[in-house]
Parts: structure tokens; sequence; C-alpha cells
């Protein structure tokens, strides 16, 4: 009786363990050359990008495929005893990223569950990044404006500032990404709280060090070392207890900046997304509105600014830095370009228009080097049909444009990095508008995607004005980083030192 019951076991077990195996030699039969198919049995994925990260790239093993074969239009891998779709043509993604309630987002850092655990998933659910639904529409609208040029603009001192701050304070620098993004998450940080964050420490150290710290320490660990994570897991919480205390700090951020609004009046022209908040707060207490917000809305929505905007927007100028690292003439020219741009040492709405090659520069390394390599991974609601492919509920799905984005099929000489390509009228040969998409595209899009450009083209242009950018001479091949669904350069690769 026990035999036949283990007997079964195993037989579900097995065919479960090769279900994903079944599907993709189904795809194979109606695709063709057009479908690749990489199968590990269990831990597929997970074992192909730890693997490929180990010889220099996580993302090498996909780049090899589609420089190999560009005539594939999708991947197809397990994870466990689910098929894992990384689409990479176009048109097949396109229509997942206008309809994108047909997917949902799969936590695949595991941060969800972990903050579950500590009973603060307020964190990051009611934040724009993981809210769905009417949750979702609501805050997307209720920021939507704020992220508009017209309204960003406002922040441009303030971003010169931050930078400016860094920048005196640093002789030389190492760790350029960490640096980097102390100035993109001081950014975050100034932009949502205004001048009431400043000198906001947290541990004893600045906010912006230590929550980028925090919320790392985490993620990274997940990525890195199985082991380590469940003991992290079990034992580790302690670096996350902050953000219980995080509601004291932030009622005391609110209480000072309330206490300003009734001693001058609400200043409109500044507003920051406190100010958003504490509006919507107020009217929301008045009327009967549908959605009740709360200081947990706040916090939730900084945290998710903060994860979102701090290290995306940091590789970018990162990696950016090491490209100009290998060729000092980029370098000159872009100093020429924004030392004509500036105006008494700032950059201003204004020069920022002027910065055109620095903008170019900018596209191109996210083109081969994004600081999002493919978005959040999602899941279907329900089976879905695109075109001629099927894909079944609870399947994996990554979605373009990184390897739309290095196909021969759509660029000239795709591997080459050459910010001139954008100066050029029509840089992409075959274009249906989903090629080229740093920033998602469709309704869940990136918020923060102009922010992120105007605050990338600050950055860079003071950094390469008051610094050298030196490669590591010892450093034969950079072995790129990896950390969730990012890539970055790491410590070792370049240092900054302040010219004379
Ligand atoms: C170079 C910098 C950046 C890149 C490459 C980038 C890229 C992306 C991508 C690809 C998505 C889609 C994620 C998904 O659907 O799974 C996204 C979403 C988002 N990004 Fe960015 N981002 C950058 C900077 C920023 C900044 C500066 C902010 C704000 C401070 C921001 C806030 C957000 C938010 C809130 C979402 C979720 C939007 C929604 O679902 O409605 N991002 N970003
Ligand atoms: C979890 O947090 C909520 C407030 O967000 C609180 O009301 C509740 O008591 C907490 N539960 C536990 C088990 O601590
Ligand atoms: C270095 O940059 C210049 C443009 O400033 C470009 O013409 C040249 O091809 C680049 N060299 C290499 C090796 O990429």
């Amino acid at each position: 009786m026990f035999l036949y019951f283990f007997l079964f076991l195993a037989l579900i077990g097995t065919y479960l363990i090769l279900r994903p195996l079944l599907i993709m030699i189904k795809l194979k039969v109606q695709f063709g050359k057009q479908v690749y198919f990489y199968y590990i049995p269990i831990l597929g994925v997970i074992q192909i990008y730890r693997s490929s990260a180990k010889k220099g790239n996580p993302q090498q093993w996909v780049i090899d495929i589609i420089t190999k074969h560009p005539e594939v239009k999708l991947i197809v891998s397990n994870s466990v005893t689910k098929p894992v779709f990384i689409i990479v043509d176009p048109e097949y993604y396109k229509p997942l990223y206008l309809d994108h309630h047909l997917l949902v987002k799969h936590d695949q850092s595991g941060i969800k569950e972990y903050i579950v655990i500590l009973n603060i998933s307020f964190l990051l659910s009611k934040g724009l990044l993981f809210a769905e639904g009417e949750k979702w529409k609501e805050q997307r609208s209720l920021l939507g404006d704020h992220f508009l040029f017209e309204k960003l603009k406002e922040r441009i001192p303030m971003m010169n500032q931050v930078t400016r701050d860094a920048i005196n304070n640093k002789q030389t620098v190492d760790q350029v990404f960490q640096y980097i993004c102390s100035i993109t998450g001081g950014v975050v940080i100034r932009s949502f709280f205004g001048q009431e964050a400043e000198g906001w420490l947290i541990n004893d150290k600045p906010a912006q060090i230590e929550l980028g710290e925090i919320l790392k320490s985490f993620v990274l660990v997940r990525f890195s070392n199985f082991f380590i994570y469940f003991k992290q897991k079990l034992l580790g919480m302690k670096s996350w207890d902050y953000f219980i205390k995080f509601k004291q700090d932030l009622n005391q951020i609110i209480s000072k900046r309330k206490s300003k609004i009734e001693k001058e009046g609400r200043k409109w022209e500044n507003g920051d997304f406190l100010d958003v908040y504490l509006n919507k707060l107020s009217k929301s207490k008045d009327t009967q509105e549908s959605y009740q917000y709360e200081t947990e809305d706040i916090i939730s929505q900084f945290i998710t600014l903060f994860l979102a905007g701090t290290e995306t927007t940091g590789a970018l100028v990162s990696n950016s830095l090491l490209f100009l690292s290998e060729n000092t003439s980029y370098l000159e020219e872009l100093r020429n370009e924004a030392k004509s741009a500036l105006v008494d040492g700032q950059v201003t709405a204004d020069s920022l228009k002027k910065l055109v090659q620095l903008e170019c520069f900018l596209k191109e390394v996210m083109r081969l080097k994004p600081s999002v390599v493919h978005p959040i991974v999602r899941q279907p609601k329900s089976d879905i049909q695109i075109k001629d492919l099927f894909i079944k509920k609870g399947s994996y799905i990554l979605l373009g444009s990184f390897l739309a984005n290095i196909n021969s099929n759509h660029y000239e000489k795709p591997l080459e990095f050459n910010p001139k390509r954008w100066l050029q009228s029509k840089p992409i040969q075959i274009d249906n508008g989903f090629v080229n998409i740093p920033f998602a595209a469709g309704g869940r899009n990136c918020i923060g995607q102009h922010m992120a450009m105007i605050e990338a083209r600050i950055i860079l242009a003071h950094v390469i004005l008051n610094y050298d950018v030196i490669k590591n001479p010892e450093l034969t091949k950079v072995n790129w980083l990896s950390r969730g669904i990012q890539t970055y350069l790491p410590d070792d690769a370049i240092r900054l030192k302040k010219l004379e």
C-alpha cells in the first residue's frame, strides 16, 4: 500500500519536473528555429543566470543566443515546474505592455514575503510599484502630473545642489556606484520631503546611505547565496527593524511641515510629494472618499520611489562613467558640451536641451547596459493567447526590450557602443515603437522616466566637469554584477579623481 503511494508521488513529481520540457518541445514543433529552449531540471533559469554571472555577466547567455540566432522570437526555460517565457520579439510583447492588466507582477526578490513576516507589508503594497487594480490607479493619477517635465523643472536647482554638495565633499571616489546612489537617493528624499528631510539620520548615518543599505541587504543576499538567505530569514531581520520606527520619524517630518504650512501658508510652487499627500490626506478626511489616505500610504510611496528611483538612476550614471573611462575622447566631447551648456556652473532647464550628446550617450548606455534589464517578472492571471503564442496561467514571463535592443534585425552593428547612432534620422531599422523602451511602456511604464533623465544629465555633467574618470589599469575585464533585475558595474572598475 505504502509502496504504491510512493510510486504515485514519484510519478507526479517526475511529471511536474518534466512538464516544462514537454511545453518546450511543443513550442519547438510549432515555431521551429524561432524558439530557443534551455531546460535544466528543477533549477532552470536560476542556474543558467548564476553560471552566466560567474563568467562575467548574468545576461551573457541570452546575449549569445540573440547574437548567434537573430531570428529567435522567444526563449523558453524553466523555474522548477513552471515554464519561463523570455519574449524577444517586440511584436509579441507589445500587446502585453498595452494590456498590462492581463499580467500580475511576481515578486522574484522575495521582499514581499519578507515584509509580511515582519508585519510591515504596507511598506510596499500601497506604493505604485506593487499596488494593483484600483489602488494602483488611484496612486498613479495622484502622482502622475507631478512627474511631468513642467513640474519636475522646479526641482532642477535642488538636483544641482544635492550633486554639488556631494562633489564638494569628495576628492577621490573609489566606490563609484555607491557614491552616485547617495546622490540619486538624496534627490528622491528631497523630492519627497523637501527641506524637512535635511540632516535626516537613520541609525546615525545619512538617510540616503542607510536606506540604500537596508534595502540592498535583502535583495543582495537573496540573489548571492541561497543559504545566507535562509539564515538571514531566520535570524537576521535586524536592519529591517528600522521600518517599525519609521512611522515615528515620518510623523516628526510631517508635523514639522504642518506647522510650517500653518505659519507660511501652502507654497504650491515648491510642492513636493509630501505636500501632494498632505493635501489629499486632509481632503479625504473631509469628503467621504472611497479610499482613505493615511500616514502608511506616505511611507509606502516614499519607500517605493526610493527603491525604484535610486539604484536605477545610480546605475545609469555609473555605467555611463565606465564607458567614459574606456574612451577619453568621449569624455572630452561631453565635457566641452557641458562647459558650454551650463550657466554659472548650474544646469538649467535650458541647458538640459543643449546636452544633446550627453543624452545620446545615456540612451546608448541604457541600450547596452540597461539599469533595468527587464521589468519585474510577470504571471498571466489566466491563460493568454498572443497571436499564435499560447501561454498558460501561472507561467513566468520576462518582457522585452533588452534583447530586441541588441538584435541585428533592429540595429546596425548592434553590439557596438555608438552614441552617435541616436543622431541619425532612423536609428532603429524596423521599429514598432517598442524596441527601445528602457523605461517600459504602456500604462505601467516608469512614472519617473523624465525625472531620471533630468537627474542623470545633471549628475553626469557635474561629475565630468569636476573629476577625471580613471579606469582601473589592472582590470582586464569588467565582471558586471547583478542585483535582481539590475546590472551595474563593480567597485573596482573605475575611480574618480578631482580635477586640479
Ligand atoms: C534610469 C532610471 C530608471 C529606469 C531604467 C527605470 C525603469 C523602470 C521600469 C522598466 C519600470 C517598469 C517596471 C515593471 O513594470 O516591472 C519602472 C517602473 C517604475 N519606476 Fe522607474 N526607472 C528609473 C527611474 C525611476 C525614478 C527616478 C523613479 C521615481 C523616483 C521611478 C519610479 C518608478 C515607479 C513608481 C514605477 C512603477 C510604476 C507603475 O507601476 O505604475 N523610476 N521603472
Ligand atoms: C501588524 O501591524 C498592524 C498595524 O500595521 C497592527 O495593527 C497589528 O497589531 C500588527 N500585528 C502583529 C501580529 O503585530
Ligand atoms: C572614441 O570616441 C570617439 C568619439 O569621441 C569615436 O570617434 C571613436 O570611434 C571612439 N573609439 C572607440 C575605440 O570606440
